[in-house]
């Protein structure tokens, strides 16, 4: 006898490891999210959730990979505000930068943190920016690249201050901390979800947060608004997206497994020490996240265009 269409909308899946693509390099925000939440996702789904890292271009290559995947659930997408930003900061890339994705469900929102090498010459905001608009042509802004969040960050920053800077684009902020720390690049805006352990180990020195209030795991650390420069909020949104036209049933099986990993204490303990958390669960549904991601495109266009000449 034939199966019916619900019969088949119920096979099985998944029956083999699931990739998911990180659109930056190993060791840096996006990656610390996704490895955090991979495995658990994996055993709910009774197969691995492999990390690959697809970095470079400003994320724009990984989201390539995942828009040009089979629609069949097992290559998915982490991605963050930049899939907001790259609508507008491109004229155009390889893939529809809106219409090519199925959407999942956010993840978690993770402030950021003004930071420079150990040895910068500055003890707080307002001497870092008399710093920059001093000797701005002798130092250099480390960013993950046009779309990246520390280019996003890079961008407010300089329009905010009015002193653009070199910037040197990395594959992630993985491989720039090396350098920070280093001290071979000057300056960054990073997350927290990278900075926080630099910043307790006096690794890096770091100048503010970048939302509005301060973040629970780096209590001393003022906010942008406290420390002099009012009006700066970024928080990087990270979401988890199929290729367009997966089936909704593969979808939902796939949010599933988010929600499972968003409830684990364990993930929820590890995202308050890396100063973020996961999201509220109605949050976490394919929807939401497609309305907050729309709405963030139209929130942030006017914003890069009011900055556009330091957009590098
Ligand atoms: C990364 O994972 O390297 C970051 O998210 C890059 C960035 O957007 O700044």
């Amino acid at each position: 006898t034939m199966l019916s269409a619900p019969a088949l909308a119920q096979a099985p899946y998944p029956t083999r490891p699931i990739t998911m693509i990180i659109p930056f390099a190993a060791g840096g925000p996006t990656d610390t999210v996704g490895r955090l939440i991979a495995q658990t996702m994996g055993n709910e789904l009774g197969q691995p959730v492999v990390v690959e890292n697809v970095g470079g271009a400003g994320g724009t290559l990984g989201a390539q990979r995942v828009a040009q995947a089979r629609p069949d659930g097992y290559t998915i997408l982490l991605h963050h505000i930049g899939m907001a930003t790259i609508p507008t900061l491109y004229r155009r890339v390889p893939y529809d930068p809106i219409n090519g994705f199925e959407t999942i469900g956010l993840v978690t929102d993770v402030p950021m943190t003004l930071v420079a090498r150990r040895n910068f010459p500055a003890n707080n905001l307002q001497e870092l920016v008399q710093v920059i608009q001093r000797d701005r042509e002798k130092l250099n802004y480390a960013n993950a690249g046009i779309g990246a969040a520390s280019h996003l960050c890079g961008l407010l920053f300089m329009h905010a201050i009015n002193a653009p800077m070199t910037t040197v684009p990395y594959r992630g902020t993985g491989p720039a901390m090396n350098d920070l720390v280093a001290g071979t690049v000057d300056l960054m805006c990073d997350q927290t979800t990278s900075t926080t352990e630099q910043i307790r180990g006096n690794t890096i020195r770091a100048f503010a947060v970048t939302t509005p209030n301060r973040v629970a795991s780096l209590p001393e650390l003022p906010t942008a608004a406290e420390a002099g420069l009012p009006g700066f909020d970024v928080s990087v949104w990270h979401g988890l997206y199929a290729p367009r036209t997966t089936p909704r049933p593969i979808v939902d099986r796939l949010n599933r497994a988010l929600v499972f990993a968003l409830r684990d204490e364990t993930i929820a303990r590890r995202f308050g020490e890396l100063g973020t958390a996961p999201v509220a669960i109605e949050r976490a549904t394919p929807e939401a996240h497609r309305a907050f991601w729309q709405a963030d495109i139209a929130k942030w266009r006017p914003l890069i265009q009011a900055a556009g000449q330091f957009a590098d």
